[in-house]
């Protein structure tokens, strides 16, 4: 398994609409496992394919899993999973490939945030009760019955495959508002690690990794 870099807002992967998976093979195995590694170690409830580069309609979901962090000193319990420092339980992962809402009933209003978009929550009104159609990781269709959180977060993950944050939901003025304030901290996050880059490499005699040189495609 491998940890995968999530892509954040304004990244231009995440406006972008994902395909649907044409054959489900062998390899979704290990996306699905990479995507949810990332998913648990951010942590997350949900991942999309479009939030770590890949423009592939599958979304990773747990609604149900705990973290408990480790006090100082205390081995976790024999068997147990350590993600970060923090005890994992109850673990439900549950993958969608092609995922498509065949029902939905209701409403209902949450505090959402979103791996992508950091450090930002607001409430977004979704449906309360979906049923979604989707494709299992041996390709089989299968539907299954979501509500609350579940609900929400397959609402979420699937606006994503869309090229759609949660922001976009907004009214006009606070999604204006929020985008404005997620470029200007992304700004300031990214001049951050640019001093501390030339601090670590200043007098070191390590020559700086010049980010501007861009690694060339093939
Ligand atoms: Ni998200």
């Amino acid at each position: 398994m491998a940890k995968l870099k999530i892509y954040t807002f304004p990244d231009p992967i995440l406006a972008q609409k994902a395909l649907p998976v044409a054959r489900v093979d062998a390899s979704f195995f290990r996306l699905a496992d990479d995507m949810l590694e990332t998913m648990y170690d951010a942590p997350g409830i949900g991942l999309a394919a479009n939030q770590v580069g890949l423009l592939q309609r599958i979304v990773v979901v747990d609604t149900d899993f705990e973290m408990e962090e480790l006090p100082e000193g205390i081995s976790p319990p024999a068997g147990s999973e350590v993600v970060g420092g923090a005890l994992i339980t109850g673990k439900n992962p549950r993958v969608l490939i092609n995922p498509e809402i065949i029902l939905q009933e209701g409403t209902i209003t949450l505090e959402e945030g979103c791996l992508s978009v950091p450090e930002y929550t607001a409430e977004v009104r979704r449906a309360e009760k979906i049923k979604v159609q989707y494709l299992n990781l041996d390709g089989l269709t299968k539907t299954m019955s979501a509500d609350g959180l579940l609900a929400v977060c397959i609402q979420h993950e699937m606006d994503h495959l869309d090229g759609k944050l949660f922001i976009d939901r907004l009214s006009p003025v606070k999604k204006d508002f929020a985008k404005k304030r997620l470029r200007k901290e992304r700004a300031e996050r990214e001049e951050l690690d640019r001093l501390k880059m030339v601090a670590l490499t200043k007098g070191s005699g390590i020559p700086s990794s010049s980010s501007k040189t861009k690694k060339k495609g093939i």
